[in-house]
C-alpha cells in the first residue's frame, strides 16, 4: 500500500477532476498534516474564489465524488469552518503504512524522479590562515545538504572552492623565503599558519622594499615562474593537511579530492575574458574589463560592473567564480549549482549568476542558488571572538566542545567504560555544535550557546542523541525476545507517533527543495518528543505479547528514523550515552 498520504493526494485530484472538470485534475489539493485531525484539505477555500462559489460548497461538491472508506474511519471525514475538510485515517490503515516502513531502508524518503547532479560550492576556506568559527556554517551546512540531497537520489559533486591564488601568496612566499635566509627553519605546520600570516602582514605593511618584493612575486606566480610556483605550493599542502584534519574532526564528508580553489581556474581566465569581450557582454571602462547585469546599481543609481579584468590586468575573484560555475555545469554536469556561501557575498554571487544568465550559462534545467547564511554572534551579540578579541580557532572550539561533552556524558552515566565515554563524547560534542548551528534558520545570525548546546532537554543534539539511545536501552531490556509481530497502532499516543513517522519523506524533501536543514530539526525534535509522550503513555515491555511486539516495532521505527535523520545532518547516533 502506497502512503496514505500519497493516496488521499491521488483521490482528491481525481475527485476534482470529476467534480469541476479535467482542468482541474493537477490542482493541488493542498493536503496537509493538522491538529483537528490527522491531515487537512483547503482547496476549497482558493478553488472557491476561483470558481465564485462558496467554499463550504465546493469541499461539498468534492466529497460527493470521494469514497473515502477504505481510508477514513466512519465520521472521520468533516467539513470545517470556513471550507476545511479535515480527514481522520484508520488504524489499520495507518498500522499497514508502518509495516511498509519498516521494510523500507528509505523510510519513506521516495527517490527523485529527475535526479539532478548537485555541484556544491562548500567549506571553500582561504588557504594559508588558520580556519575560524567563520567556516563553521558552511562546512556544516553544505555537508548536511550533500548528505540529505544523495539521499533523495540525486548526484552530488562537492567542490572546496578555497582561496589559494592572488596577492596574499606574494607576501607569503617573500616571507618564507626570508625566513630561510635567515637560517630559519619555516615551520609552515598548519597550526603556525596563522603567526606566519601575521608576520609576513605586519613586513607588508611597514617594509616598503618587502612590499615591492611581495607584489614582483604576485606576477611571478600569475605568470607561472616555476620556482615560485614550487614555493606557492608548499603552503597548498600545508594547508590541505590541516584542513583535512579540521574536516575529519568536524565529520564533513569533503576530501582532498574536492579541492578545486582559484588556482585552478587561473588558467582559464583569459580566454573567458576574451570570450565575453567578443559577445560584447564584457565592456572595457577605464581600462577594466566589466560586465554591467541589469538590475546591479551603486548608491548614486549608478550601474554596478562585475570586473572581469583589473586595469592592471590581473584577474579577480569574479573572473574566477565566472570561470568556476561555467566548469561546473560544463565539464562537471550539474544541473543544480549549490553555493554555500556567507550573506554578506549575496551581491556578488547575485551578480555572477546574472553574468552566467547573460552568457547563456543557466539555461534551464541549469540553475544555480545561493545557500545563504547569517554569522555566529557572541554574547555580546557581535561576530564571535575569543576572549582576547581574536578569531576563535575552529579546532580549539571543537576540542572544547567534546570536553564540555565529556562532563555531561559523565554526570548522565557514570558507568560507561571510558573508552566509550571518550567516543561517545565526541560524538555528542561535535554532534552538538552543529545541531545548534543547523537547528537555527540559516538566513539569520545565531548566538554560539554553550550550556544551550550540550543541554540533554530542549531543541538539541544531546536530546535527540539520548532519546535514540534511550530506545535502545528498551532493545536492551527486551532481550531478544523483540523479533517478529505486527504493529498495531491503537491509543492515541501510538496514532500520534504514527503520523509522525509517516511524515519523514516530506521533512526530507522539504530541505530538497528549501535547502532548510531547520525543518529537519524540528521534524526529529517533533519525533523524539511524540515518542517520549508515547513511551509515557503506553507501555512497552510490561504490555501483553501482541501488544509488546507492535510497540517494539513501533520503538524500532523510531530509532531507525531518529538515527537516519541525525545522520542527515552529520550527527552520530549512539546506542548508549
Ligand atoms: N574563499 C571564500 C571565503 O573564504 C569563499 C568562497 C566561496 N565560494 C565561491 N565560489 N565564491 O570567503
Amino acid at each position: 500500500m502506497p502512503h496514505p498520504e500519497l493516496l488521499l493526494r491521488a483521490r482528491f485530484e481525481a475527485a476534482l477532476a470529476r467534480a469541476f472538470g479535467a482542468e482541474y485534475q493537477h490542482t493541488d489539493p493542498l493536503l496537509r498534516r493538522s491538529d483537528r485531525a490527522d491531515f487537512q484539505v483547503n482547496v476549497a477555500m482558493s478553488l472557491g474564489k476561483a470558481l465564485r462559489r462558496p467554499p463550504r460548497e465546493v469541499a461539498q461538491a468534492l466529497l460527493a465524488e470521494l469514497d473515502l472508506s477504505d481510508l477514513c474511519v466512519e465520521g472521520g471525514i468533516e467539513v470545517a469552518g470556513p471550507g476545511f475538510i479535515n480527514l481522520t485515517l484508520r488504524n489499520d490503515v495507518l498500522s499497514e503504512a508502518l509495516s511498509e516502513l519498516l521494510a523500507d531502508t528509505a523510510l519513506g524518503v521516495p527517490k527523485a524522479v529527475t535526479p539532478d547532479v548537485c555541484v556544491i560550492d562548500y567549506g571553500s576556506p582561504n588557504i594559508a590562515k588558520e580556519m575560524h568559527v567563520g567556516h563553521l556554517r558552511s562546512s556544516i551546512l553544505g555537508d548536511t545538504l550533500a548528505r540529505v540531497l544523495a539521499f533523495r537520489g540525486h548526484r552530488v559533486v562537492a567542490q572546496n572552492h578555497v582561496g589559494d591564488w592572488g596577492t596574499p601568496f606574494g607576501m607569503l612566499i617573500e616571507h618564507l623565503v626570508d625566513v630561510r635566509q635567515e637560517g630559519r627553519a619555516a615551520d609552515l605546520d598548519p597550526s603556525e599558519l596563522g603567526d606566519f600570516y601575521r608576520a609576513a602582514r605586519v613586513k607588508f605593511d611597514t617594509d616598503p622594499g618587502f612590499a615591492d618584493r611581495a607584489r614582483t612575486r604576485v606576477v611571478q606566480l600569475q605568470a607561472g615562474d616555476a620556482a615560485t610556483l614550487a614555493l606557492w605550493q608548499q603552503f597548498v599542502n600545508s594547508s590541505k593537511r590541516y584542513m583535512a584534519a579540521v574536516f575529519e574532526r568536524l565529520g564533513v564528508g569533503l576530501v582532498d579530492a574536492d579541492v578545486r580553489g582559484e588556482s585552478f581556474f587561473n588558467a582559464k581566465l583569459g580566454e573567458l575574458a576574451d570570450e565575453l569581450q567578443a559577445r560584447g557582454i564584457a565592456v572595457l571602462d577605464d581600462g577594466a574589463l566589466c560586465v554591467f547585469p541589469p538590475g546591479f546599481s551603486g548608491r548614486e543609481a549608478e550601474p554596478l560592473p562585475l570586473i572581469v579584468r583589473k586595469k592592471d590586468g590581473g584577474f579577480g575573484y569574479g573572473a574566477t567564480d565566472l570561470a568556476a560555475l561555467r566548469f561546473r555545469h560544463e565539464v562537471l554536469g550539474g544541473t543544480r549549482l549549490l553555493y554555500v556561501v556567507g550573506a554578506t557575498q549575496q551581491q556578488h554571487l547575485a551578480m555572477v549568476f546574472a553574468v552566467a544568465n547573460m552568457a547563456g550559462w543557466l539555461e534551464p534545467p541549469v540553475r544555480a542558488e545561493h545557500v545563504s547564511f547569517g554569522s555566529v554572534l557572541g554574547d555580546d551579540r557581535k561576530m564571535l571572538k575569543s576572549r582576547s578579541g581574536e578569531n576563535i580557532r575552529l579546532i580549539e572550539l571543537l576540542d572544547e566542545a567534546v570536553e564540555r561533552a565529556h562532563a555531561a556524558v559523565l554526570e548522565k552515566n557514570p558507568d560507561l567504560s571510558e573508552d566509550e565515554r571518550r567516543r561517545v563524547a565526541r560524538q555528542v560534542g561535535i554532534g552538538a555544535v552543529k545541531y545548534a548551528d543547523l537547528s537555527c534558520d540559516r538566513i539569520k545570525d545565531y548566538v554560539f550557546d554553550w550550556r544551550r548546546m550540550v543541554a540533554f532537554e530542549g531543541n538539541t543534539g544531546p536530546y535527540l542523541q539520548y532519546a535514540h539511545a534511550r530506545i535502545h536501552s528498551i532493545f536492551r531490556k527486551a532481550g531478544d525476545q523483540q523479533a517478529g509481530g505486527a504493529i498495531r497502532v491503537l491509543a492515541p499516543a501510538e496514532r500520534a507517533l504514527a503520523l509522525e513517522l509517516l511524515a519523514f519523506g516530506r521533512a526530507v524533501s522539504e530541505v530538497e527543495v528549501t535547502l532548510e536543514p531547520h525543518k529537519l530539526c524540528g521534524y526529529l525534535y517533533g519525533l523524539a518528543t511524540s515518542f517520549s509522550s508515547f513511551f509515557e503513555a503506553c507501555p512497552v515491555l510490561k504490555a501483553p505479547p501482541e501488544e509488546r511486539a507492535s510497540r517494539l516495532l513501533l520503538c524500532e521505527l523510531s530509532a531507525r528514523t531518529l538515527r537516519t535523520g541525525l545522520n542527515l545532518l552529520g550527527i552520530d547516533a549512539p546506542e548508549r550515552m
